[in-house]
């Protein structure tokens, strides 16, 4: 766990929030962070690389026992409150509710043999803008497991409470996802990338700080619906088609092992989308392979065209694009200063990843912008990005 830091103004008011509701002071104050990533998309799930990090937008917790055994969460962006009469037995149905985010960590905990020894209010809230693809769902339960684990001595390391965060997705929200967001959120450094395998979970960090260059995020603004049904169809079409490849090669045991000359065995399926899916994975697994060398090398344009290739992957052969973000990477290339662009995160909506030169930050916020409210009507949020420290307890 990182160390603690200065309240932020945040917290004075989270506090005061927290204080006004339930009558008390919270035990513990935790910051979460939302991510980026900068290539390696859809990987996580397919045994692939990816190189996230986090960013310095949070989600916040207040955190305090209470008296008896019930769960009462406060959610201020909301502005709704979530009671359970029990924390250590309660049903929990798999739905999109926002509180099942965070229940859904207390059943996990349960799972893994945690008795807790009193119920618990909860006070949340953050600036992780919703539906940007900035992972603002795997910080809410990076942080309640953190601060879970603290509160109830729990013991569980940084690995275990991704891996609950990442099945909190899977049973109680419905969405197939990989270990990237959750793992982003609790492990990563102040100015460094993950280079994440997501095979084993070995990692090492790299500095994600450049001297001539900016990451910056484009928001769409939109968020399609079929992103959640689409996500699993995609898990589902990548599994498909991986068993199919074991199936003819048996020293194939993950993507891993996939070569381009092997895909040719899918040609045979009914399904034509499977192999394309292939296609994109085994891709871009090379494709991270590529920017990790690029990034070591200090390789810019070549980083930028790598993003570049890989936007075209998601876009033609997973189809997880859209318009929106199809017309703001195309745009984008065309603005001097951009060395690369492309869609981030599950896909149908949420934000572009822009790599742009130093210098042209603010000629690039102004066209891309203009071009986009007179195309879309809506003025897109931009954010530079700046990397920061994972899950952090608040003094
Ligand atoms: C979502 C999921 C992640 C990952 C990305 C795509 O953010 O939650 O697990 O699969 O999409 O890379």
């Amino acid at each position: 766990m990182n160390s603690s830091r200065i309240a932020s103004d945040y917290f004075i008011d989270l506090n005061k929030k927290f204080f006004d509701f339930f009558g008390n002071h919270p035990l513990i104050n935790i910051e979460a962070p939302g991510r980026i990533n900068i290539i390696g998309e859809h990987l996580d799930y397919n045994d692939g690389l990816v190189m996230p990090a986090a960013i310095d937008k949070f989600i916040y917790f207040s955190v305090g026992k209470r008296t008896d055994s019930r769960v009462v969460l406060k959610s201020i962006d909301l502005d709704a409150v979530s009671e359970t009469e029990n924390i250590n037995s309660f049903d929990l149905q798999s739905n999109h509710a926002w509180s099942n985010h965070l229940l859904g960590v207390i059943k996990e905990f349960s799972l893994n043999g945690i008795h807790f020894s009193s119920g618990i209010n909860v006070c949340f809230g953050g600036n992780i803008p919703n539906g940007a693809g900035l992972s603002s769902s795997a910080a809410v339960e990076a942080g309640i497991g953190t601060a879970l684990n603290i509160l109830f001595d729990c013991g569980f390391d940084k690995l275990k409470l991704a891996q609950i965060a990442q099945l909190t997705e899977h049973k109680y929200v419905g969405v197939k996802c990989g270990i990237m967001d959750m793992f982003a959120s609790i492990f990563s450094q102040k100015d460094h990338l993950i280079q994440l395998d997501c095979r084993d979970f070995s990692h090492k960090y790299v500095s994600g700080k450049f001297v001539n260059h900016e990451f910056i995020l484009v928001n769409s603004g939109v968020k399609h619906t079929l992103a959640d049904s689409q996500y699993n169809i995609r898990r589902k079409q990548c599994e498909s088609g991986l068993a199919t490849l074991k199936s003819h090669f048996p020293q194939i045991i993950s993507f891993r092992d996939v070569k381009s000359a092997h895909l040719e065995v899918l040609k045979e399926l009914k399904d034509p989308k499977i192999l394309e899916r292939c296609q994109y994975v085994t891709e871009e697994i090379q494709r991270v392979f590529d920017a990790t060398q690029a990034l070591e090398n200090n390789e810019m344009k070549q980083l930028g065209e790598l993003l570049n290739c890989s936007h075209k992957g998601l876009s033609e052969k997973y189809e997880v694009s859209c318009e929106e973000l199809d017309f703001l990477q195309i745009e984008a290339l065309k603005i001097d200063g951009v060395l690369g662009a492309r869609m981030m995160g599950g896909g149908f909506g949420g934000c572009t990843l822009n790599l742009v030169e130093k210098g042209s930050e603010d000629s690039f916020r102004e066209k891309i912008s203009d071009l986009y409210v007179k195309r879309f009507g809506i003025k897109p949020e931009i954010y530079v990005v700046n990397t920061g420290h994972g899950v952090t307890v608040v003094e």
